[in-house]
């Protein structure tokens, strides 16, 4: 009797072809951070530069010095939280520099180490569920590693993060043998070893996730307490994991998800949201257009050859140029002619080398920013271009000039733009938001 009901259960699934009716669609919201101060636009380019072992300028290591300790010195007149730390007395040359507002700060012992920002530091928070510990990592179309600052860090180097503790989880299993390593141009990275658990962001949930547990990490990371680590949206291909690499979070989630998207919602100091599954008409104004997807290099690549400043004429800038959607970056790097030419229409607006980049004066009237995205134009807010302050009078521009034959389209350009990552058919989907 048994044995029949069985082979009836059989016969019934056979009957029935239809695939599991996927209904997935799940939200994680990205807060901005309140009590967030610590902009720094040379910071923002050389941590981009790093990422694409792109040549890094002369002069923008001292602008990043430079900056921080500017930052530093608002932050002291608007509040004591600034954490002071170890003292490196180099940090007098960029002092002078930077003007005399922050000799109360080097007489304290800050110098340029202590540009880490304050403990938690965080500007937007998009929380991930790892074996039940919640991290708030960095959502990186850019990159497919899912890395985290694990608890086999030394205190020095997690000081201000938060770490996920592989021992403190129930279903986490260690790939034998298996290791990640990122690296850099300038030498900085992660490495260490890999195992899986279950990941839920905001309700979709991988149950043998890879998620690589930090055991080295490079200054640079250490003190980018932005990142307890990385999740990484960009394709499998470029995944780091050896022996066998691993899948990122999306493509395994895909199946289960009602349509194979993700999207992403993000706003300028305002709550927005990565959204798997669906994309929300109500989001975004106007029909999206969609664009193929050049998946070579293993981004979310597209032609972009033409620009316009405000409502000026369309120009070409370099033909066949290739560009990313990147939400791991907070700038834009454009072509150099697409910066040239923009800020040409900026009174006062400088390429400055001591300031690590294009600068104007903060009360500035910035145009709109109109970018090709695979042969559609999109608008980037002139408003969204002034990024940071980097002196009494400057801002540093939240666009500048890439140094390499590829363009990154980071955060500055989200904020004008709702956008949709397609993996069925890998293509890429923008509006303006609603
Ligand atoms: C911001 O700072 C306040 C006061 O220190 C604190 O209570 C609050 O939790 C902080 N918010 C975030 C998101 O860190
Ligand atoms: C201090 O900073 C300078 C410039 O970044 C660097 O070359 C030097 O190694 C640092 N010294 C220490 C002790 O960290
Ligand atoms: C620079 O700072 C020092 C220490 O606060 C002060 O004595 C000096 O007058 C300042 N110089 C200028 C030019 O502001
Ligand atoms: C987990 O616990 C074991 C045994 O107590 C220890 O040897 C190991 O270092 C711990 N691993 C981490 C990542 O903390
Ligand atoms: C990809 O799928 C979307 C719907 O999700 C569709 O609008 C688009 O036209 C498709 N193809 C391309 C190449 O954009
Ligand atoms: C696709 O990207 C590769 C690598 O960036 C580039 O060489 C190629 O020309 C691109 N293809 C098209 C059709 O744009």
């Amino acid at each position: 009797m048994k044995v029949l009901c069985f082979l009836g259960f059989i016969a019934l699934v056979a009957a029935s072809p239809a695939p599991i009716h996927k209904r997935g669609v799940y939200k994680v919201e990205r807060v901005p951070n309140p009590n967030y101060t610590g902009r720094n636009g040379p910071r923002a380019l050389l941590k981009t530069l790093r990422k694409y072992r792109m040549p890094i300028p002369d002069g923008l290591m001292d602008a990043v010095a430079k900056a921080d300790i500017e930052m530093i010195s608002r932050r002291q007149i608007g509040s004591s939280r600034v954490r002071r730390q170890a003292t490196n007395t180099t940090g007098a040359a960029a002092l002078a520099a930077a003007g005399n507002t922050t000799a109360g700060a080097a007489a304290t012992g800050v110098g340029l180490v202590t540009a880490t920002p304050e403990q938690n530091d965080v500007e937007y928070l998009s929380p991930v569920d790892i074996g039940g510990q919640t991290l708030n990592l960095d959502f990186d179309s850019g990159s497919s590693d899912l890395w985290v600052f694990s608890s086999q860090l030394s205190t020095a180097a997690t000081t201000g993060h938060t770490v996920y503790d592989p021992n403190k989880s129930q279903s986490f299993a260690l790939i034998q043998g298996a290791t990640f390593s990122i690296s850099y141009g300038d030498g900085s990275g992660a490495a260490g070893n890999v195992g899986t658990d279950t990941v839920n962001l905001g309700g979709a949930t991988v149950t043998k996730q890879a998620v690589e547990l930090a055991t080295a990490v490079s200054q640079s990371f250490v003190e980018d307490t932005n990142n307890n680590g990385l999740l990484g949206l960009a394709f499998s291909k470029l995944n780091t994991v050896k022996p066998a690499q691993q899948k990122t979070f999306f493509d395994n989630v895909m199946p289960s998800l009602a349509e194979p998207v993700f999207t992403a919602d993000l706003k300028k100091a305002a709550v927005g949201s990565y959204e798997f599954g669906r994309v929300d008409a109500a989001k975004f104004t106007g029909a999206m257009t969609f664009v193929p997807v050049n998946t070579t290099q293993g981004f979310w690549q597209f032609t972009s050859e033409k620009f316009a400043v405000g409502t000026g004429a369309v120009q070409t800038s370099v033909a066949g140029s290739q560009a990313i959607a990147d939400t791991g970056t907070t700038l834009i790097l454009a072509e150099p002619a697409v910066a040239r030419a923009y800020y040409a229409q900026v009174p006062n607006a400088v390429n400055d080398a001591q300031a690590g980049g294009f600068v104007f004066p903060c009360n500035s009237n910035l145009p709109d920013l109109m970018l090709d995205i695979g042969g559609t134009m999109a608008k980037v807010s002139g408003s969204d271009i002034n990024f940071a302050q980097v002196d009494a009078q400057n801002c540093f521009g939240g666009m500048q000039a890439t140094p390499a034959n590829l363009q990154i389209y980071g955060d500055i350009f989200f904020k004008s733009n709702f956008v949709a990552f397609n993996g069925g058919n890998s293509s890429l989907g923008f509006a303006p938001h609603a």
